[in-house]
């Protein structure tokens, strides 16, 4: 358990209006939480503090070589007037996951949510109340050794800032137009692709530009092997229906275990519908499209939430979904997802964890 010293703002800034358009991740909150690291001590000084700038050596080895992580999810206001996180303990899980990749020393996962529930309880006047809005969380650990050499660092900061936000896509739930990528790859077996590290998404830069120019919001990756296979979108899974079935790229250690794409799994399982975790061809999607049996598109991430695709572009073929508009099960599992969210329906599955 974290002894966590609290110390609050003395000049708190103006909250956004009721009805102001948030965005996704432009405004900050009064207050961050902060925990150092030193090899041989462990973690320390957890506290939480008013929000602003660092002060770090420019040699501080996360700004040569990324040696850094970070994580994703929301406080939502529900309901009933109570404020619910949503599976934090999966989050803790992956940040484990992701600090073995990249030898960040472990964070146990107990005090990974105690400070996330924490921070978001100091401001939790700051939870967005609209219909789709949402604190988001934004946990992440930087390596702060002032050192030029190629090595993990002996010492990290691990850091929460709060965002109060909307929908990712300025689209809102309108379903979105994705790239498929067939040049530049984001990850390879072995490499990166499931831990969430800034470098990953420093490598989609280039193939986002250039879809973005083209009229497209993200890009879909490819296996970095063959270019072939469908791995994910740039901030979500995806997901396919397909003469009937449910099914998505299974994890293969190029792609981000996503806590929003288990969520859907599961609950597609527990409708009796059918789930398929396989490769799937960008040929295969060409084809179903082509015999009218690609059905459904969706993405999904703490972020983008459930995202309908309204078309897919590959090469020289645009691939147009259900008419472009949101197919029938991406909208149940879009209300079913976010009913559990904001509290609006039971949750049998156990996935809300209530901030007091
Ligand atoms: N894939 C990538 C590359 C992401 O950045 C995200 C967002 O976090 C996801 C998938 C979805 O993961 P989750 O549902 O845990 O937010
Ligand atoms: C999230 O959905 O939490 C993400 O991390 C996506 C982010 C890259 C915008």
């Amino acid at each position: 358990m974290l002894d966590i010293k609290i110390e609050k703002t003395s000049s708190p800034k103006a909250k956004p209006q009721k009805g102001e358009p948030l965005g996704f991740g432009h405004i900050f909150t009064d207050h961050m939480f902060i925990m150092n690291y030193t090899e041989g001590k462990g973690w320390y000084d957890a506290r939480i503090v008013p929000y602003g700038d660092l002060t770090l050596s420019p040699a501080a080895m996360v700004f040569h070589y990324g040696q850094e992580m970070f994580e994703g999810l929301k406080a939502y206001k529900g309901v009933d007037g109570k404020n619910y996180l949503f599976r934090p303990d999966m989050n803790a899980k992956r940040t484990n996951a992701t600090n073995d990749r990249l030898c960040i020393p472990q964070l146990p996962e107990e005090d990974f949510v105690q400070a996330v529930k924490a921070v978001v309880e100091v401001d939790k006047d700051w939870i967005p109340e609209e219909e789709g809005t949402s604190l988001y969380i934004r946990p992440f650990i930087i390596a702060t050794d002032a050192f030029l050499g190629v090595a993990p660092s002996k010492t990290y900061l691990f850091m929460i800032i709060l965002s109060p936000s909307g929908a990712y896509y300025a689209s809102g739930l309108a379903p979105v137009g994705i790239w498929i990528e067939d040049d530049y790859v984001r990850a390879v077996k072995g490499g990166m692709g499931f831990a969430k590290t800034g470098g990953n998404y420093a490598a989609s830069l280039a193939a986002q530009v250039k879809a973005h120019d083209d009229g497209y919001s993200q890009v879909l990756w490819l296996d970095g092997v063959e270019r072939k296979y469908i791995e994910e979108v740039g901030a979500m899974n995806i997901f396919f229906k397909i003469d009937g079935k449910i099914v998505t790229p299974m994890l293969n250690g190029s792609i981000l275990p996503g806590i929003t794409r288990d969520s859907v799994i599961n609950l597609c399982k527990h409708w009796g519908m059918e789930v398929e975790e396989r490769r799937i061809s960008v040929d295969e999607l060409l084809e179903a499209q082509k015999n009218g049996k690609l059905e459904e598109v969706f993405g999904t991430g703490t972020a983008a939430v459930i995202s309908p695709v309204g078309k897919l572009r590959y090469k020289y073929d645009v691939m147009e979904i259900n008419g472009g508009v949101i197919g029938e099960v991406s909208q149940k599992i879009y209300d079913t997802v976010t009913g559990i969210q904001w509290g609006k329906i039971d949750d049998p599955f156990g996935w809300r964890v209530e901030v007091k």
